[in-house]
């Protein structure tokens, strides 16, 4: 394992159960599940053989069985599959997982070719890969069935600069070089960096992950942004969705909005599924 996959492994092995809850932690958040969930729906059906690659602590994995799927649960952190395993235990749900398998999504050799009938890379695996993304999208793409779909959801360039000025995030637009803010707008990569916990990062633009996708010969793209309607403005969405109503409102603007491609680039998660 690459030296940068092995900080990866150790961060998500750190992060543990906080994974689990930040899909849940607030408002704005439920709407970003509620939308990567949406984008997929009508594939994940009874019977369906899933992979969830990169699954973190099982938030999709443990919906995905919820809808009758089989579903094969594969990260890089052990720590991370320990967590998604029980969760599904707790749910009732160990019927419906056919494997936990731990891994790097750039090696699915462990996997034959045609294999799952929806491959799901949610929640950015994709982003913490600064070499080999290609190759791990080809993968992704060797795994899945002829004619199964590819859904991937990769942390998006503009977004996290959009919720960095929402959240009036302080000293950083006056910060440029320290931040690396010229870099991550030319090459999309951001740098180990003292103030960030993370580890070295990709953002993506859309028009890059959809050549990525049709290099690995996926067909029918199409792109969203989750949240996009909302995002860089969380704390409002927070605060204002407290009323049932309003709640109501933007959840409803976000539906008809995250897949418009002349958006998709606002949002703070890059979506994209693909045919294989
Ligand atoms: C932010 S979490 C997302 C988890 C889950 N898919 C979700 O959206 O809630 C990112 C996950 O990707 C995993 N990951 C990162 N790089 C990976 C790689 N190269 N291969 C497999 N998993 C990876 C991490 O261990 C972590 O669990």
């Amino acid at each position: 394992m690459s030296k940068h996959a092995e900080e990866v492994r150790e961060f998500y092995n750190q992060y543990g159960a906080r994974e689990w809850d930040r899909l849940n932690s607030t408002i704005y958040m439920r709407i970003n599940f509620l939308l990567h969930m949406d984008f997929m729906k009508e594939y994940l059906v009874p019977g369906a053989k899933v992979l969830d690659a990169g699954c973190g602590a099982g938030r999709y994995a443990v919906e995905f069985a919820r809808m009758g799927c089989e579903v094969t649960l594969f990260d890089i952190s052990d720590e991370q599959l320990r967590i998604a395993k029980e969760k599904v235990d707790e749910a009732n749900l160990s019927s419906s997982l056919n494997a936990v398998i731990q891994g790097d999504i750039r090696d699915l050799s462990m996997f034959q070719d045609d294999t799952f009938d929806v491959v799901i890379c949610y929640g950015a695996p994709l982003s913490y890969i600064i070499e080999g993304r290609e190759l791990a999208v080809k993968e992704l793409a060797r795994v899945a069935k002829p004619s199964g779909m590819v859904a991937l959801s990769v942390n998006n360039k503009w977004g996290i600069l959009k919720m960095l000025l929402g959240n009036q995030y302080p000293d950083f637009f006056n910060n440029k070089e320290y931040w690396y803010i010229d870099q991550v707008i030319e090459t999309g990569d951001l740098p180990r960096h003292e103030q960030v916990s993370h580890p070295a990062r990709h953002f993506f633009e859309a028009a890059e992950l959809q050549a990525l996708m049709s290099q690995a010969k996926l067909q029918d793209i199409t792109l969203a942004g989750s949240p996009l309607f909302s995002c860089g403005n969380s704390n409002q969405v927070n605060e204002m969705g407290k009323d049932e109503k309003a709640y109501e409102t933007i959840l409803d603007i976000e539906l008809r909005t995250y897949t418009n491609p002349t958006m998709v680039d606002n949002g703070e998660f890059l979506l994209a599924k693909a045919r294989k």
